[in-house]
Formats: structure tokens, C-alpha cells, sequence
């Protein structure tokens, strides 16, 4: 009977196993779609090149380059991640003249750092497209060796934090309990255990100091960069990646604080907290965090870890846990490590079934098709998890099967049998070993690329007003500043199709002041859907649309939507990042002197270093938390595009800009044509939603680089430059 019982467990166990072990925890940004599209053959030249990626991108780490065939770089290196969206990520480009270009780009994921690059050609003019370079677009997504071994150190010191509470509070002191004093007092808490608490800290700080070098040096191109390199420095500040490490280390700190003095039991919860926080910046940068509703998936990611770390360094507390009781006599000895196996395998299976629930849920979450796993690498690693997994599964059947009877038996007859005992310890080393492997094949899935890109988020507007007998739904893609897609269905209260409307036209309205309102009409395609496509959203901000709908013999139908568009390069994100990461250096210099001054070194040694110390890092933290913000990106037009800025911008382009952009901005003025590159096609770069108001701003004031257009700062007031920002926005084409 309960040898069955036990079998449906085991069935029960691989079940889950299997489930979790299909789990992708990965996270990469890949290159979801392009502007202009690889390969593509286009009749004007870009004004940008626009990508897209899968998920957030850190722009401090990311980049953009464009060349020509001769193999000079086309872009103006102004490479910048849309904080509105950061998962579209442009750089501008001069002017074009008609020839073949190959965009190369790098994305390092905002989440969790991991790295994709790629190249794709596309050409302008009337070029044969068989001259592209066939199939030239590729992806890679670099394996940095030392980035994983940071991993694995972590997930494995983490196992050793945590798994130490669970172990004594759950398994050890219970059983130490049953057996009323015959113990000696030094196993409450081995010193062993203490030395593993140590060590599980020693590797956290040691993951933290790897990852971020490792991190550092795929910037530069290194395996590892140089702890003074500029690009650490990056990483750890101007990153959300980097904020999330400094406290990891902060976390680490504060652990060493408390068991520095002797182990007390409150100190042994703090400890567990500390931990489970640490497990938690984890999730904070797994996969989980990129889903577009994060909360349950990264919960469902930390639990998955605690899981993991309550089994996986349970078995080492098990382990070292049976040689402690190595000393003792035969009788004691078998009693307790009966115990001990009996509760462990609880322990154990809850967190098998904790670990298999969850796997469950981000299975259901984001497998995509296990049939792609198959042919790749990711498939691969995959299988080679696979292969632990069983093995550890048929460790623990034996344990269940054989061992825990066998010893339960022996304990019930009063019987010692050390044979028994050190067979188990031995199966149990075997268990350590094929779970650290374990840990290893799962360190490398989250670094290989996914099977399934997420699909970018969907930024759509949508509303359904009832107007009368209408029902009118409209539909704005993709809602962002430029261009966009209007799309107005219109159903009878009888719910049929209304295509009979005269004259369905929306009216735009921002709500800043006093700018003119604007207008287009609907076409429709006679299955009550009207379209049309244009750039009428020109300003980030609230707007809003007015649906007029025109029939024969109906009273006209209006209908009003109100929407926000998100402000592009608002200024106070990217100075976050820094300010965060101050005040985390702050906290790490304070807990660093609170370290040392307690240390039984000479006291010179202590304040002098220890002092120095604290006192750099701190201010390093005050530096970063009151450093001024940036200017440059998150400059913003002071000036609304109202009608008497844009004609007092008109009546200065007439003088100052017309000889080289021409009237009508095409760059065709009487000095433009002779210019070599040609004046940029201002009608083109003034579309709105390609180049910020503010990166039009810093062309006009500094000049445009590598080429002939004037810096106009000292000619033209502050006022003038915006007002000619407003004015050039529109020579942009409406449609
Ligand atoms: C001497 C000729 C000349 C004059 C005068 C001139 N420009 Fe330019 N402008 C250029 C050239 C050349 C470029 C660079 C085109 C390229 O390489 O893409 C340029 C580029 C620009 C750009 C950047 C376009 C882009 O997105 O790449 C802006 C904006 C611009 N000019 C605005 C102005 C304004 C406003 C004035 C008047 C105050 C002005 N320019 C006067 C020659 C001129």
C-alpha cells in the first residue's frame, strides 16, 4: 500500500519535472522588425535608420552604425532608445546619395544585459536588387563564458544562503529535537555551516564583481573589461541591469553584517530575508521581468528560485549535515540521519512540486513550439537538462524506495547499521553533484537565444462610442508621434455595416495651446470600414479625435476620443537610473564601514583603509545622486507649434535658410545645389515622429556634422532656433 503510494508520487514528480523543464527562462532583445526593412530597394533616401526589438534595450550599451561601400560610416552617431518605447531604438543618417548600405547593430537587453547583434543591407535608387548582398541579414547572440560562470556562482551561493534556513529550520533542529539531549551541543549549528554561510556570501560578491566585468567587456569587445574601464562604470550607473547588481552587493553586505557577531536566531531570519531578496533581484532580471504584465511571472520566477534553492542546497546541508554525525555512536547516529532523510524528502518534494507548479505556470506562459526546441541549440541544452533531471530523479526514487525504509526500519529495531548510513551519504554526494550540473545545463538555456520572440507590445489605440443609431469604433496604429493608421468601423443599432456614409472625416485636436486643429477624410471600402494614413499626430501630449460622420437624410454623427501620447525624451527617466544608483552606493559605503570597524585588525589598518573606503565610495554615491541631469536628449520644444511661432520660423527660414534648403525645404535653393552633400530634404526630416524636436534643435544651433550647414548659435536667439524647429514641422507632407 504505501510502496503505490509512494510510485504515484514519483509519477506525479516527473510529470511536473517534465513540465518545469520545458520552461524557456531566457531573455534576449532580437531584431523584430526594421525601417528600412532588410533588403529593401528604396526610391528616396531614409532619413533614419528604426529598429525594432523584442524587448527593452539599454541605449548607454546599444549602438547603431551605418556604412557605404567604401566602408565609411553614413549615420550621425546620434544612436538613441525611445523612452516612450524602448524597444525601438534610430539613429539618424546624412544624406544618401543612391548606392548599397549595410546597417550593423548591438542591442544589450535592458533586463537582464544579455547581447544580440546583427548587420542587413538595403540600397537606394534605382539599384538591381540582385546586387544586394544575398541573404546577407544576420543575428548572433554571444556566449560570454566568464558572464556564465557569474551565473551559475550565483544561483549556487544563493542555494547556500537560503538553503542553510530551510535545512536547520525545517529538518535539522526538528530532528535534533526528537532526540532529548543526547547530542552534543556543537551540532546545533556545525561550524561547517558557518564556513558554507561564508562562503555562499564570498560568492555572491565574487558573481557580482564577474558578472559585472563580464557584462562590461561586451561592451568593449573584451571577454572581461578592466574594473577602471569606462565601460564598467557605464554598467554599473546608467544601467537598470547595473542598479540591480549594486544591490545584490548591498544585500551581500548587509549579510556579512549579521553573521559577523555570534549566529543569533533573529539574525537567522534576517539572513533568510536577505536571501530571499537576493533570489528576488534574480527574478528581477530573468525572463519573467519582460512580459508585458510582469507581476505574476516574476513572482511565479521567485518561487521557482526559492524552490530550487531550498532543494538544491538542502542536499548540500544534507551532505555535510550526515559527516557531522559521523562521530557519534552507531545507534544516535543511524536514529538521526533516519530523521533527517525521512524530513528532507518532505522537504524535498514540496519543493519538487513548488518548483514543477510554477515551471507549469510560465510554461503555459511562453512555450512557444516545443517542435523548434528540437533542431536547436537551445533544444540541445535543453535535452542535456533532460538528462540530469532523470538522473536525479532516479537518485531520488532510490532514496524513497530504498533508503528511507531501509533506515526507518533500522531506527524503529534500535539497531545501528553504519553501513547503511554511509551508502546514503555517498548516494547523497552523487545527488550534489549531477544537481550542481543541473544548475549548470539551466545557467546555459538562459543565456541561449529564445525559441519564441515575444511579439512587440501592442501600443494600439481602440474606443467604441454610441452615437444615436451608430456604434463607431476607432482604431489609431500605432498611436506614437508620426505617422499612423486611422481606421473608423461604423455599425447600425440593427447591427449591420453602415458604407453608405457621405463623408466620414476625423478632426485632431491637441490639447496644448492654441494650435490649430486639423483634418482628414475616411475612405471607405464599402464593408463599413473607412481608413486613411497620415502623420496628423505631430506632438506627444493629450489629443483629442473627433469622429464626424455624414449620411443622407441622418442628422450628422460626432463622436469624441480622448488618448495620451507618450512624450518622447522626457529627461527624468534616463537620470533615474543614476540617481538610483547613487543612492545604492551610499548605502554600500556605509555597510562596508559598518564591516570593518567591528574586524579585530589593527586599528590603524581599520579606520585608515576601512575610513578610506567609506568615505570614497560614499561620496562616489553622492556624486551619482546629484549629478545634473543631461541636457542634450531630453531637451524639450519650450515653444507650442502655434501659428505665430511658426510664422515668426518662416519669416527667418526665408532669409537665412532658403538659399541652401529652398523654398519648399528640398533642399533645391540656388547655394544648395552645388553643395556636396546636399542639403538635407527638409520635407523629409521634418515628418514627425522621425527626429525629435530637439534633435532638429541641436542641428540648427551646431551645425549638421560633416557637412556644410552653419551653426546658428550665435546668430539666432534661442526663440528663433525653436521657432524654426515649428516651421520646418511643416514642410513635412500631411499623407
Ligand atoms: C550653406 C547652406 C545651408 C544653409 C544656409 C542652411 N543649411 Fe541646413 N543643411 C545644409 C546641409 C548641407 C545639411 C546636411 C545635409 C546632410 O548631410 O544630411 C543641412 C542639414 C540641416 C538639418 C538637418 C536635417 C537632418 O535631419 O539631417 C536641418 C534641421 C537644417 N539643415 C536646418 C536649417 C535651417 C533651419 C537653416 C536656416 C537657419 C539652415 N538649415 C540653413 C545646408 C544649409
Amino acid at each position: 500500500m504505501r510502496f503505490k503510494r509512494r510510485i504515484l508520487w514519483l509519477i506525479v514528480i516527473v510529470l511536473l519535472y517534465s513540465a518545469w523543464a520545458v520552461t524557456p527562462v531566457l531573455a534576449h532583445a532580437l531584431l523584430v522588425r526594421s525601417n528600412p526593412a532588410a533588403n529593401a530597394v528604396l526610391a528616396q533616401p531614409p532619413v533614419q535608420v528604426e529598429l525594432f526589438f523584442s524587448e527593452s534595450v539599454a541605449e548607454t550599451l546599444s549602438d547603431i552604425k551605418v556604412y557605404n561601400t567604401s566602408g565609411s560610416e553614413v549615420d550621425v552617431r546620434d544612436v538613441r532608445v525611445d523612452p516612450s518605447d524602448p524597444t525601438r531604438m534610430t539613429v539618424s543618417l546624412r544624406s544618401l546619395t543612391d548606392g548599397v548600405y549595410t546597417v550593423t547593430w548591438k542591442a544589450v537587453s535592458a533586463i537582464d544585459g544579455h547581447q544580440t547583434q546583427g548587420t542587413f543591407p538595403f540600397a537606394v535608387g534605382n539599384i538591381n536588387p540582385a546586387s544586394l548582398p544575398a541573404g546577407q541579414q544576420t543575428t548572433s547572440s554571444s556566449l560570454p563564458i566568464s558572464a556564465l560562470i557569474a551565473k551559475w556562482l550565483l544561483l549556487a551561493s544563493l542555494a547556500l544562503l537560503t538553503g542553510q534556513f530551510a535545512f536547520i529550520t525545517f529538518i535539522w533542529h526538528p530532528a535534533l529535537k526528537l532526540s532529548n539531549g543526547e547530542v552534543p551541543s556543537s551540532l546545533v549549528l556545525p561550524k561547517s555551516w558557518v564556513k558554507l554561510y561564508w562562503i555562499g556570501l564570498a560568492g555572491t560578491v565574487l558573481a557580482f564583481i564577474l558578472g559585472v566585468l563580464a557584462q562590461a567587456g561586451q561592451v568593449n569587445g573584451n571577454e572581461l573589461a578592466l574594473p577602471w574601464a569606462r565601460e564598467t562604470a557605464k554598467v554599473l550607473v546608467e544601467t537598470r541591469l547595473g542598479v540591480l547588481w549594486l544591490d545584490r552587493l548591498a544585500l551581500a553586505l548587509i549579510g556579512v553584517w549579521l553573521i559577523q557577531s555570534p549566529f543569533a536566531n533573529w539574525k537567522r531570519y534576517a539572513g533568510f530575508v536577505v536571501g530571499l531578496m537576493l533570489l528576488f533581484t534574480v527574478s528581477l532580471t530573468s525572463h519573467a521581468a519582460t512580459e508585458q504584465y510582469p507581476l505574476f511571472p516574476v513572482l511565479d520566477d521567485w518561487i521557482h528560485l526559492i524552490g530550487m534553492t531550498f532543494w538544491f542546497g538542502g542536499l548540500v546541508y544534507l551532505f555535510t549535515g550526515l559527516r557531522e554525525l559521523k562521530p557519534l555512536e552507531d545507534k544516535l547516529r543511524t536514529r538521526l540521519t533516519s530523521t533527517v532523510a525521512s524530513r528532507f524528502s518532505n522537504m524535498a518534494l514540496v519543493s519538487v512540486v513548488l518548483i514543477g507548479l510554477t515551471g507549469l505556470y510560465s510554461a503555459v506562459l511562453r512555450v512557444g513550439s516545443i517542435s523548434a526546441l528540437l533542431t536547436s541549440i537551445y533544444g540541445h541544452a535543453m535535452l542535456l537538462k533532460q538528462v540530469f533531471v532523470a538522473a536525479l530523479l532516479c537518485i531520488a526514487g532510490i532514496n524513497l524506495l530504498f533508503f528511507t525504509p531501509h533506515l526507518k526500519r533500522a531506527r524503529l529495531s534500535g539497531a545501528g547499521n553504519s553501513t547503511l548510513v554511509a551508502r546514503f551519504s555517498k548516494v547523497v554526494l552523487v545527488e550534489v553533484i549531477v544537481a550542481s550540473l543541473l544548475l549548470a545545463s539551466v545557467t546555459l538555456l538562459t543565456y541561449l537565444p529564445p525559441a519564441k520572440i515575444a511579439a512587440p507590445a501592442n501600443t494600439d489605440f481602440t474606443g467604441t462610442k454610441q452615437v444615436d443609431d451608430l456604434t463607431m469604433e476607432i482604431r489609431i496604429s500605432p498611436a506614437h508621434v508620426g505617422q499612423n493608421e486611422f481606421m473608423l468601423v461604423l455599425v447600425s443599432s440593427d447591427r449591420q455595416p453602415v458604407s453608405t456614409a457621405k463623408e466620414v472625416l476625423l478632426r485632431f485636436t491637441p490639447s496644448q495651446a492654441n494650435i490649430p486643429p486639423s483634418e482628414i477624410q475616411l475612405i471607405g471600402d464599402g464593408t463599413g470600414m473607412y481608413m486613411a494614413k497620415g502623420t496628423y499626430l505631430s506632438l506627444p501630449g493629450r489629443w483629442q479625435v473627433q469622429a464626424v460622420v455624414r449620411r443622407e437624410n441622418k442628422f450628422d454623427a460626432f463622436a469624441n476620443f480622448d488618448f495620451t501620447i507618450n512624450s518622447p525624451g522626457s529627461a527624468n527617466e534616463s537620470s533615474a537610473v543614476p540617481r538610483m544608483a547613487g543612492v545604492v552606493l551610499i548605502v554600500i559605503g556605509l555597510l562596508i564601514g559598518l564591516n570593518l570597524f567591528p574586524l579585530s585588525a589593527k586599528p590603524a589598518l581599520r579606520f585608515g583603509v576601512g575610513g578610506l573606503l567609506t568615505v570614497s565610495i560614499v561620496g562616489l554615491g553622492l556624486f551619482y545622486l546629484t549629478r545634473p541631469v543631461q541636457a542634450s536628449s531630453g531637451n524639450v520644444n519650450p515653444i507650442p507649434p502655434n501659428s505665430e511661432s511658426i510664422a515668426a520660423g518662416k519669416a527667418i527660414y526665408a532669409v537665412h535658410c532658403v538659399p541652401c534648403h529652398g523654398e519648399t525645404g528640398k533642399g533645391d535653393g540656388p547655394l544648395g545645389v552645388v553643395l556636396n552633400p546636399r542639403p538635407a530634404d527638409l520635407s523629409l526630416h521634418a515628418i514627425p515622429g522621425v527626429h525629435t524636436d530637439a534633435q532638429l534643435y541641436e542641428w540648427i544651433t551646431n551645425g549638421f556634422p560633416g557637412s556644410r550647414m552653419p551653426a546658428w548659435k550665435t546668430q539666432l536667439s534661442d526663440t528663433d532656433r525653436w521657432n524654426l524647429v515649428n516651421f520646418i514641422r511643416t514642410l513635412a507632407p500631411k499623407q
